[in-house]
């Protein structure tokens, strides 16, 4: 396995970090506070080619792989984990999917000018009364006998969705107690019978939009079918499989900012008469921090490699998100204990890498989902 970067990804590496520095980390604490949808940055992204990354340019995207998404997504979330969650969804959880699964014509009306950021994409599978266990959903498709749906359910936690142009609905559309059949669909959001709740409030990422998405008697078409009907649940476990990628380099950004701060902070704070990093106590913690870091980078990059080359990466990526989302709780834990007193407070960004970190380890599948997938991987 090769661990140095590329000519091309180191470059896509510092536009990334340079951008982050300039236009987005500025930006970050008054996002948590106010909430706000950061619409310019989405915009800046865009032309930066941020938002369709491993997509052909052919298909609006900037034609890169894996890897460059993987270090972009990390850039981006060590200044806002927020930005960095809006890019991820984009990228891995909607146009990823689209050039897989996608038709000529739906690479060309919905997935380039998404790729390229005219629009944006979400993903709807999560529902209120199934997160982990997704093939067990309520929303179903009834077919129309023309190749089209018609669609009923609701879709709760959509990241994205209150600025989504398309969301891919998974849905079923067999029924059956045990195994139900799932179709995966693009619906157009003013399509007639959908419509958006008001953004979710959360612990951290306050800047991602979520929301609750409901469908009553949406009409899909035939055209707006994402890859074999009955077929849907691999669509979405195949999209997971990339996205998981995504939310760890989140993760990674989140420990990484957190870490820093902390690595600074150390040199300027003193206690005993001397710095507090002459203490060997904080000293371990600094250590220990790094070294998680570095671990989980390294099970970033394998994956985001994996997917390149076209292997199968299914507990890679699982692996890489379940040891990436525990270790950013860990390392921003510990970025409040170095701080003290003034990491509690929320005039200084700790407590912020604190809570967003929070959230990697529940979505695109909880820690305990990934013990599964990479259980199953072992035993299967
Ligand atoms: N790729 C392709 N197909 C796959 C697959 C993969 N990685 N994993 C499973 N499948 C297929 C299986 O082969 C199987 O196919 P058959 O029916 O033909 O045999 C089918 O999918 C069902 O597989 P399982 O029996 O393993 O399914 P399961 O019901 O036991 O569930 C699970 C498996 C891993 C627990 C899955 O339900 C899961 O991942 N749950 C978590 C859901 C999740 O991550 N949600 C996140 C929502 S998105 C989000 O969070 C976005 C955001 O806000 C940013």
């Amino acid at each position: 396995m090769r661990f140095e970067l590329t000519e091309e990804q180191s470059l896509v590496q510092s536009t990334a970090r340079e951008f982050a520095k300039r236009a987005v980390e500025p930006k970050a604490a008054e996002l948590d506070r106010s909430g706000r949808w950061p619409a310019e940055i989405v915009t800046e992204m865009a032309e930066l080619g941020f938002l369709g990354m491993a997509i052909p340019a052919e298909h609006g995207g900037a034609g890169l792989d894996h890897v460059s998404y993987a270090i972009v997504v990390e850039e981006m979330s060590r200044a806002c984990a927020s930005t960095g969650v809006i890019m991820s969804v984009n990228n891995s959880l909607f146009c990823d999917p689209l050039e897989k699964f996608g038709t000529p014509e739906q690479k060309e009306r919905v997935l380039a000018p998404t790729a390229s950021g005219q629009m944006l994409g979400a993903f709807g599978l999560t529902e209120p009364a199934s997160g982990s266990d997704a093939r067990m959903m309520k929303t179903v498709a009834d077919a129309q006998g023309d190749g089209g749906f018609i669609l009923n359910g609701a879709k709760n936690w959509i990241t994205c969705g209150p600025h989504a142009e398309h969301i891919i609905v998974f849905a079923i559309s067999t029924q059956d107690a045990v195994k139900p059949k799932h179709t995966a669909m693009l619906v157009r959001r003013g399509t007639p019978g959908f419509s958006v709740a008001a953004p979710d409030h959360k612990l951290g990422i306050h800047a991602a939009h979520s929301a609750t998405i409901f469908f009553e008697n949406v009409r899909v078409a035939k055209e707006d079918i994402l890859g074999e009907v009955g077929a849907g649940f691999k669509v979405a476990m195949s999209t997971l499989d990339g996205g998981r990628i995504g939310i760890a380099a989140q993760a990674i950004g989140i420990a990484q900012a957190a870490f820093e701060k902390s690595v600074a902070y150390s040199k300027e704070r003193h206690s005993f008469g001397a710095p507090i990093c002459d203490h060997q106590a904080i000293q371990f913690m600094l250590a220990d921090m790094a070294t998680e870091i570095e671990a989980a980078r390294l099970l970033v990059l394998r994956a985001a490699r994996m997917k390149d080359l076209g292997q199968k990466h299914t507990a890679e990526s699982s692996m890489a998100k379940l040891f990436a989302s525990e270790m950013a709780t860990r390392v921003t834990h510990k970025a409040i204990q170095i701080h003290g007193g003034y990491g509690y407070s929320v005039e200084y960004p700790i407590e912020r890498h604190y809570r967003d970190a929070r959230i990697t380890e529940i979505y695109e599948g909880t820690s305990e989902i990934q013990r599964i997938v990479v259980a199953n991987a072992l035993f299967r």
